[in-house]
């Protein structure tokens, strides 16, 4: 397995992120609003999301696992979902790395409302929509990515690359 060419790089993200920051703001304006980070792999685009916003706002995170290598297990373990108290009445953005099948998405969407959200959108890094198998609704998308196996900015391959500063392709994976 080796690290292949940039496919984002850390130019664009930091210019993507003011955009859909400036989408969010539009959208929400001084409203309520709460983050909520899908850790491991928001890490990065969490901590420049929310320090992109020219208010305050609130944030949480959820652990959310799924893959081992570049292969999805099927079954979603979440962690720390959030308290039903902390949710109830809430307008919420789940903040993706990267929207793939859409199964975690919509699994995490579902579980929240059920909390007692009062609105519940998605804003991703990155998008695949070539292999989408589930209808989420993505309100706020930086890139669209082709069907590869892409790592760094918070995405990694069985722990590896995720401090990379850019999003590259991954190659030779087995
Ligand atoms: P989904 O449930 O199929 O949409 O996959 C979402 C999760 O799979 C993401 O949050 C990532 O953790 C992981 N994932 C999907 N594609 C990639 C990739 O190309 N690189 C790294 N992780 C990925």
């Amino acid at each position: 397995m080796t690290l292949g060419k940039v496919l984002v790089s850390e130019r664009d993200i930091a210019q993507a992120v003011e955009r859909v920051v400036e989408e969010i703001t539009q959208d929400y304006g001084d409203g309520d609003l709460l983050l909520v980070g899908v850790m491991d792999g928001a890490v990065c685009f969490l901590a420049d999301l929310m320090r992109a916003f020219p208010r305050s706002v609130e944030m949480t995170t959820i652990r959310a696992t799924s893959y081992e290598g570049t292969e999805s297990l099927g079954e979603l373990t979440v962690n720390n979902l959030p308290t039903p108290e902390q949710i109830r009445g809430r307008h919420v953005l789940i903040v993706e790395d990267i929207v793939d099948t859409g199964a975690t998405v919509s699994v995490l969407a579902q579980k929240i409302e059920a909390l007692g959200a009062t609105s519940v959108n998605v804003c991703a890094l990155l998008n695949k929509p070539s292999r989408r198998e589930h209808d989420v609704e993505t309100a706020y998308i930086c890139f669209d990515v082709p069907d590869v196996f892409v790592v760094g900015y918070g995405l990694d391959y069985n722990g590896e690359f995720r401090n990379l500063r850019e999003v590259r392709e991954l190659s030779n994976v087995e």
